[in-house]
């Protein structure tokens, strides 16, 4: 978001302070995390493997429960919830995946429709009752991603780039403030992962969804976000915008130069499948 200074605390949809996750006695994870996010906003954390950047998306969909600290999502204080009201916050919060999380023997619009399963009691879920707004909507939102064409065909038989755009429809379908992305284009080919950083952009600017991207690579993370947040080691190194994020500091987080990053060795090894 170009002009933070204007918003105001209701512009405020995750509110992150202090939090502090160990797996395991001797070994922190995460360490004093602490930052705001904003509707409309799409924020990159960035950071080597081993940085937290999973453990943090974890922790505030709350598939792990944080040491300490807190996390207020929509001016609810999520860590404890149980039952209900997590499921209540669930839905607003969808996940997209490195590995897309799709279910293969369905269709893409079998699969954008387990989008929908968190506002179902778990009979319609297991019977896969879904009404015609549902359909049409998961339809809609399959033509916006112009994937429409695939919507009765197997997932298995997609590209990568497709299966993740399948990924989003069904992080869309649920009517969600929140997308919480981790490395959603580590398994893609450099084109197919600019057209997903391209939806992803234009879903924040338009719909006013605010989105959470775990990224390897930090050229995409300057071009695609409005503001950065880097991670070494499970502690906060950087949060501020993209122009700000120096070289030093890049160096610093990855303990390499920022030209041999601007590459990620993943991509590299990676067939390209889109
Ligand atoms: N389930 C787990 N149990 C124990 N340690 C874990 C678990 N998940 C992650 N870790 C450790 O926590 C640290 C952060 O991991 P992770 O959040 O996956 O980092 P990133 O996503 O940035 O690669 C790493 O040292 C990792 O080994
Ligand atoms: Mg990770």
């Amino acid at each position: 978001m170009s002009n933070q200074q204007s918003m105001d605390k209701s512009d405020i949809l995750l509110d992150i302070s202090g939090l502090t996750k160990s797996y395991t006695a001797n070994k922190t994870a995460l360490s004093d995390v602490g930052f705001t996010l904003h509707r409309g906003e799409l924020v990159s954390v960035i950071g080597p493997s081993g940085a937290g950047k999973s453990t943090l998306l974890r922790c505030i969909n709350r598939m792990i429960e944080p040491t300490s600290g807190s996390i207020v999502f929509n001016g609810t204080e999520i860590t404890g919830l149980k039952r209900s009201k997590l499921r209540a916050v669930r839905r607003k919060i969808s996940m997209i995946f490195q590995h897309y999380n799709l279910v293969h023997r369905l269709t893409t619009i079998e699969n954008v429709l387990h989008g929908r399963l968190g506002y179902k009691s778990t009979l319609a879920g297991m019977l896969g009752r879904y009404d015609e707004g549902e359909k049409m909507k998961a339809l809609n939102i399959l033509a916006q991603l112009e994937i429409l064409e695939y919507a009765y065909v197997r997932t298995d038989q997609l590209s990568g780039g497709q299966k993740q755009r399948v990924g989003i429809a069904r992080a869309l379908v649920q009517d969600p403030l929140l997308m919480l992305c981790d490395e959603p284009i580590a398994s893609l080919d450099p084109k197919s992962s600019r057209i997903i950083m391209g939806y992803l952009r234009a879903i924040v600017d338009i719909y006013g969804i605010s989105c959470l991207v775990n990224l390897h690579q930090v050229d995409i993370a300057k071009e695609y976000s409005d503001r950065i947040i880097a991670l070494g080691a499970g502690k906060m190194v950087f949060d501020g915008s993209p122009d700000a994020l120096t070289a030093a500091t890049i160096e610093k987080v990855y303990g390499m130069s920022a030209q041999d990053k601007a590459i990620t060795p993943q991509i590299l090894q990676e067939p390209i499948n889109a």
